[in-house]
C-alpha cells in the first residue's frame, strides 16, 4: 500500500467509488440501530469527581489530538483529517453554544459517541473513531461530557468537508454503517482478571488503538480478521506496528508499560503519531492502567499478518547496498545510533533488533531517515533527542543503502530496500 504511485491510488479510488455507488443503488432504507444496554465501566472509581474521570477519560481518548489544531484553544475543532476520500474537518467540542457542545445533552453526546449520530441527526463519519468509542459505557460517557462542558467556549465553526461525491453524501455514509458499523457494548470475560478487562476497555474503547492498528478495507472499514495485526496508515504514511502475539517482546512487561508511558525505554524510542499518542494521550495514564492494557495485548492471539508486498533486490545489488551503506553509517549514523546499532537507553533507539526496523516493509525506516522527528516530550522526559532529516543529504541509491545496512546488520535479517521504493516517497 505504501509503495502505491499516485495514479494507482487514483485508480483504487474510482474503483471504490463505484462499488460504494453500487451499493448505495441497492440499498435504499438503512437501519435505526436499537439503544443498547451498558455495563458497569471496568476502569475502577479512582477519581475525586465526575470532571476529573471525564478528564482522564478524554485523555484516554486523545481527543484533544484530532479536536485541536496547532496554535489553536484545546478542543475549539477544525483540524483536517486526511482520509483515501478526502479531507473532513473535526468538530468544536468546547462548551460554545452555537459552534460547540454548549447547548447538547448527556444524550446527545451518548449519541455521538456510542451511535455516531449528531445531535440534529446527521451520520457522522468515521474518522471520528467512534467505531472504537462505541465500547464505552454510558457512565463514562457522561463524565467525558460533564468535562467538556467545562472547557471554556471558544466560537468557531470548523470548515465544511472536502470529500468527493459519492463520499459527500449522508445516503453513502448510511451505507456504509449499515454494512461496517454496529454500536458496541463492552463485556467483561468473567474467565479473566479485573485486569485484563480494563486493559482489554481501554485498549478497545477509549484508546481506540484499532483506529491506526488493525488495516483498513477499501472503504475504510476495520478488516477485522487483522485485528491490531498492523497497518499502513493512509494519509499519514506510516505503519503502525502489529500488537499480536509474537510481534511484541513477550514477557517484557515492565519495558512495554515504560514505552507506553515516556515514549522511550532501554532499546526503543516511538516515533511519528506513535508519539503524538504519547504525547497527547498515553503519558497521562496511570502505570496501573497502562499494565492493564500490557497485559491485554500480550494476550491476543497471533493471528494472521496482511499481507505486504514489497520491491525484491537482486543478490547482486543487495551485496552492493550493503558495502556502501556500511560506509554511510560509519558517516552519518553511528555517532548516534552506535557503531553496533545499540542506541543509548532512553534516548536514541537502538536499530539492532528494532521492530520498526526490520518489518517487512521499510515504510517507517524511511519515513524517519528521510523526515528525520523527535519522540514524545513527556513529563519524565520533557526534551527528546531528535533525529535530523536526511532527504536532502542523500539520494535515493545511498538511502537504500543505508537502509539496507541497517536491516541487515547486527542479527538484523531483513530484505533489502530497493533504491525505486525511495523514489515513491
Ligand atoms: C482521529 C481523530 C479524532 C479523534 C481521536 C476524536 N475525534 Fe471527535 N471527531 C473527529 C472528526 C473528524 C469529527 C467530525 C465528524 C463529522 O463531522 O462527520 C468528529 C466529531 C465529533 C463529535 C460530533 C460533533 C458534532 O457536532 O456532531 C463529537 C461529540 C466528538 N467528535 C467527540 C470526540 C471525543 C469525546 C473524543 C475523544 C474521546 C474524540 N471526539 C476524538 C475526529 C476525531
Ligand atoms: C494515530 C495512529 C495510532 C494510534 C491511534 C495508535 N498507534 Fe500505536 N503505533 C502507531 C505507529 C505509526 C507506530 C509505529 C511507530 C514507530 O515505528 O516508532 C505505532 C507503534 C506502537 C507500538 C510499538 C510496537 C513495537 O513493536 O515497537 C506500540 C506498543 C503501540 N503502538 C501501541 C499502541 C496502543 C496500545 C494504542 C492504543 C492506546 C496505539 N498504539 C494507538 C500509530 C498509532
Ligand atoms: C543526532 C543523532 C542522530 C543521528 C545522526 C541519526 N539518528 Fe536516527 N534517530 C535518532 C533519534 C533520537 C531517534 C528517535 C526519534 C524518532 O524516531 O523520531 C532516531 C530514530 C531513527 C530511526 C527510527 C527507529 C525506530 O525505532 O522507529 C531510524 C530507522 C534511524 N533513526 C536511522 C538512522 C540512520 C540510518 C541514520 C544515519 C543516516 C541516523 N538515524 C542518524 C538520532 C539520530
Amino acid at each position: 500500500m505504501s509503495q502505491m504511485l499516485p495514479g494507482v491510488l487514483r485508480r483504487s479510488r474510482l474503483r471504490s467509488a463505484s462499488a460504494l455507488l453500487s451499493l448505495v443503488m441497492a440499498v435504499s432504507a438503512c437501519g435505526q440501530q436499537d439503544n443498547a444496554e451498558t455495563l458497569v465501566s471496568p476502569l475502577p472509581d479512582r477519581f475525586a469527581d465526575v470532571v476529573e474521570r471525564g478528564q482522564y477519560l478524554a485523555r484516554a481518548g486523545d481527543c484533544v489530538a484530532c479536536h485541536t489544531q496547532v496554535g489553536e484553544p484545546e478542543f475549539s475543532g477544525g483540524k483536517a483529517i486526511p482520509t483515501p476520500f478526502g479531507r473532513i474537518y473535526s468538530s468544536n467540542l468546547t462548551s460554545d453554544k452555537v459552534s460547540g457542545l454548549g447547548q447538547w445533552s448527556a444524550d446527545d453526546f451518548w449519541q455521538a459517541l456510542h451511535h455516531g449520530k449528531s445531535k440534529d441527526g446527521r451520520s457522522l463519519y468515521p474518522a471520528f473513531p467512534y467505531p472504537s468509542y462505541s465500547h464505552m459505557t454510558r457512565d463514562d460517557s457522561d463524565a467525558l461530557f460533564a468535562y467538556l462542558q467545562t472547557v471554556p467556549a471558544v466560537d468557531r465553526t470548523p470548515p465544511a468537508h472536502e470529500l468527493e461525491f459519492p463520499y459527500n453524501t449522508q445516503l453513502a455514509l448510511n451505507v456504509w454503517r449499515l454494512l461496517f458499523f454496529r454500536p458496541e457494548v463492552f463485556e467483561a470475560d468473567a474467565q479473566r482478571s479485573e485486569s485484563w478487562n480494563r486493559g482489554a476497555y481501554l485498549v478497545q474503547g477509549p484508546g481506540h488503538c484499532a483506529a491506526c492498528h488493525t488495516p483498513r478495507g477499501r472503504l475504510g472499514n476495520s478488516q477485522t480478521r487483522y485485528e491490531l495485526a498492523g497497518a499502513h496508515i493512509d494519509g499519514l504514511e506510516w505503519d503502525a506496528l502489529p500488537l499480536t502475539r509474537g510481534n511484541l517482546p513477550q514477557g517484557d512487561r515492565h519495558a512495554l508499560v515504560e514505552l507506553l508511558k515516556r515514549g522511550a525505554n532501554e532499546h526503543d524510542v516511538l516515533s511519528g503519531p506513535m508519539a503524538e499518542v504519547v504525547l497527547h494521550s498515553l503519558q497521562y495514564l496511570s502505570r496501573e492502567d497502562l499494565a492493564a492494557m500490557v497485559d491485554y495485548l500480550f494476550s491476543l492471539p497471533a493471528g494472521e499478518s496482511p499481507p505486504a508486498t514489497q520491491l525484491s533486490v537482486s543478490a547482486d545489488l543487495a551485496h552492493q547496498l550493503y558495502e556502501s551503506g556500511k560506509q554511510l553509517y560509519a558517516d552519518d549514523c553511528a555517532d548516534c545510533h552506535g557503531s553496533d546499532g545499540q542506541g543509548e537507553p532512553y534516548r536514541i533507539p537502538a536499530l539492532a533488533g528494532n521492530r520498526g526496523v526490520t518489518a517487512a516493509s521499510p515504510n517507517n525506516a524511511i519515513r524517519s531517515l528521510l523526515d528525520g522527528g523527535f519522540g514524545a516530550s513527556t513529563e519524565e522526559r520533557p526534551r527528546p533527542h531528535g533525529m535530523p532529516p536526511f532527504a536532502h543529504q542523500l539520494d535515493d541509491w545511498q538511502a537504500a543503502a543505508v537502509l539496507t545496512y541497517i536491516r541487515q546488520s547486527w542479527g538484523n535479517e531483513a530484505t533489502a530496500v530497493a533504491p525505486e521504493t525511495l523514489r515513491q516517497h
